[in-house]
């Protein structure tokens, strides 16, 4: 049987049912799944910060049956030596990058899947953010109250 390598890369911060579902359907194209997972020195270039380090970004990866191996993504050119590398006959990522990965296509398959609709890594951020801010707004509120009762009281 010809054994199918695909290759796949990013962040995968707060791993999201987004980044399963991708890597479910990506296992179901191959035999071995490879998984870049993008060092926090490679985000910090990409202007991206996680709230997950690296190594445990890796890990929860490495942890789902899908994934068959994790290798750190550490700069842009490196995909072509890992293609190479791996003998990889696919390299596949979310079509958030259409088109990004086309000069690829001389020595591999090059695919872009359909991202799951309504959840990213940033809207979680976002969610958390708002509800943290939220939380505060209430507290000074609670607080302002309480302050307005405490004038109201007569100390002589
Ligand atoms: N992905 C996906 N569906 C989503 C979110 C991500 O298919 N809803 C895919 C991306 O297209 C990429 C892979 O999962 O191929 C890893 O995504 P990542 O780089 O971690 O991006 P996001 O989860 O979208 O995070 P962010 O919002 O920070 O960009």
């Amino acid at each position: 049987m010809n054994k199918k390598t695909l290759i796949t890369y990013g962040t995968f911060d707060l791993l999201h049912t987004g980044h399963l579902n991708l890597l479910e359907k990506l296992k179901a194209m191959c035999d071995t799944l490879i998984v870049g997972v993008s060092t926090d020195e490679f985000n910090a270039l990409k202007g991206k910060k996680c709230i997950v380090p690296y190594a445990d970004r890796a890990r929860l990866v490495k942890a789902l049956s899908v994934v068959d191996y994790v290798i750190p993504e550490t700069h842009w050119e490196q995909k072509r030596v890992d293609i190479i590398k791996y003998q990889a006959s696919m390299f596949a990522i979310g079509n958030d990058w259409a088109g990004k990965f086309d000069d690829l296509q001389d020595i591999v398959q090059v695919l872009y899947l359909p991202r799951t609709e309504g959840i990213s890594t940033t809207e979680i951020k976002d969610i958390i953010s708002k509800s943290k801010d939220e939380k505060i707004l209430s507290i000074r509120n609670t607080l302002q109250h309480a302050l307005s009762l405490l004038d109201a009281v007569d100390v002589k």
